[in-house]
């Protein structure tokens, strides 16, 4: 394994994927990504001269581009977090989602099987497991639970998970599937609960909580996602789905206060509003399979995680402001309206 293809490394996690390899292993990336609205060459200004590093302009939907990009740059490996990645964005149109979550994974996993390659790990996503029950916080969710899924992100996701493992049985494909909790961290998209709520409260807004603010995600440092994806990439046996996660549940309305405690902002700030359709109770994962057979474990912990975090948005205010008003796409030459609302 030496020239890995990196799908969707313009985003959130896979430009922290990029940054995370270049600085830790000696591999060539090939970030390739169609740059929608959630791809931001500025996540990688610091890293686009690597010598180990090439971004190439690219759709995962377009078999053509795929097949010569594998083949100009001798891949051997994909690594797929190309997607459209939001459930709110899902509910008002779940067309995009399919394309690229489903059938762009189709035209992945055919161009590594035409072309032989070593490997393909494909990003997926602990919403494939549906939603839990909040009373009882001894269930969480393994490999074996099964997949149920309740909104159009999510029904994408699982799609394009059991057809990893349809080409893995038909075809012998090599593939390796990760499925991690909910991450945080520098570079996330502020239309995401983190990220949108520190911006708010740093701008004395109203902090939008969906419902009654008791949803439960399981929040991971994006760090610690790249590192269980590497390590899944070294060390996971062919064929088999590893849980990431860092054991670290939290209502949302208490990462709010948290939020706007850290921030010295106010309680009145919070507004409680209609709920998303369709809303997932509760996420909390099992990663035992990975800590126990492959040795990954999480570095960091949720107070110095979300410290970082929360400093990170606040010295880099020009980024956010930017993806939030929407003028960083008109360097991008792209045709999305992505203004936050
Ligand atoms: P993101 O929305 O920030 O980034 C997605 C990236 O994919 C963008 O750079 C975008 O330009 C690119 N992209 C979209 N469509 C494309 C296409 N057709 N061809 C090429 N590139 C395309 O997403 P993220 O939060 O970084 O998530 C990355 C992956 O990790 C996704 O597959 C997501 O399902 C998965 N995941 C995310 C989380 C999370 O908490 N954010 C947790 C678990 C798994
Ligand atoms: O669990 C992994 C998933 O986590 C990933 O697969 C998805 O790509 C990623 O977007 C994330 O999905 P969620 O829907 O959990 O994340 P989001 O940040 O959109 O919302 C987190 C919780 O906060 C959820 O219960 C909805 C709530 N929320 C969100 C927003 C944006 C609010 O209450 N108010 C908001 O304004």
């Amino acid at each position: 394994m030496q020239n890995i293809l990196v799908t969707g490394g313009a985003g959130f996690i896979g430009s922290n994927f990029v940054r995370y390899m270049l600085e830790n292993y000696n591999y060539k990336i090939f970030n390739f990504d169609k740059l929608t609205y959630a791809g931001n060459l500025e996540n990688l200004t610091d890293i686009e001269n690597h010598s180990n590093y090439k971004f190439i302009k690219g759709d995962i939907c377009d078999k053509d581009v795929v097949e010569s990009t594998i083949k100009d740059n001798n891949i051997d490996t994909i690594i797929n977090f190309a997607a459209e990645s939001h459930v709110d964005r899902s509910i008002l149109g779940s067309r995009e989602f399919v394309v690229t979550n489903v059938l762009g994974t189709q035209v992945l996993l055919d161009a590594a099987k035409n072309l032989q390659l070593e490997k393909y790990l494909q990003v997926s996503t602990d919403e494939v497991y549906g939603s839990l029950p909040e009373d009882k916080k001894e269930i969480k969710f393994t490999e074996q639970t099964p997949l149920t899924t309740n909104s159009p992100y999510s029904a994408s996701k699982a799609s394009a998970d059991l057809l990893c493992n349809a080409y893995y049985h038909t075809h012998k494909l090599p593939i390796l599937i990760t499925r991690c909790s909910n991450n945080y961290g520098p570079y996330q998209f502020p239309e995401k609960l983190i990220p949108l709520m520190i911006a708010k409260a740093l701008d004395g807004e109203n902090l939008p909580v969906y419902g009654d603010g008791k949803n439960v995600r399981d929040w991971l440092y994006v760090e610690d996602h790249c590192s269980g994806i590497a390590t899944v990439l070294e060390k996971g046996k062919i064929g088999e789905v590893y849980n990431i996660g860092g054991n670290n549940e939290w209502y949302n309305i208490d990462i709010v206060k948290l939020i706007l405690e850290k921030l010295g902002k106010g309680e009145e700030q919070i507004s409680y509003v209609k709920d998303r359709p369709g809303h997932d109770r509760r996420y909390a994962i099992d990663s035992s399979k990975i800590m126990s057979e492959l040795g990954w474990a999480p570095k960091y912990q949720f107070p110095e995680g979300i410290e970082k975090t929360i400093k990170w948005y606040i010295d880099n205010e020009p980024w956010w402001r930017k993806v939030m008003s929407g003028e960083y796409l008109k360097y991008f030459d792209k045709n999305y309206s992505s203004k936050v609302k």
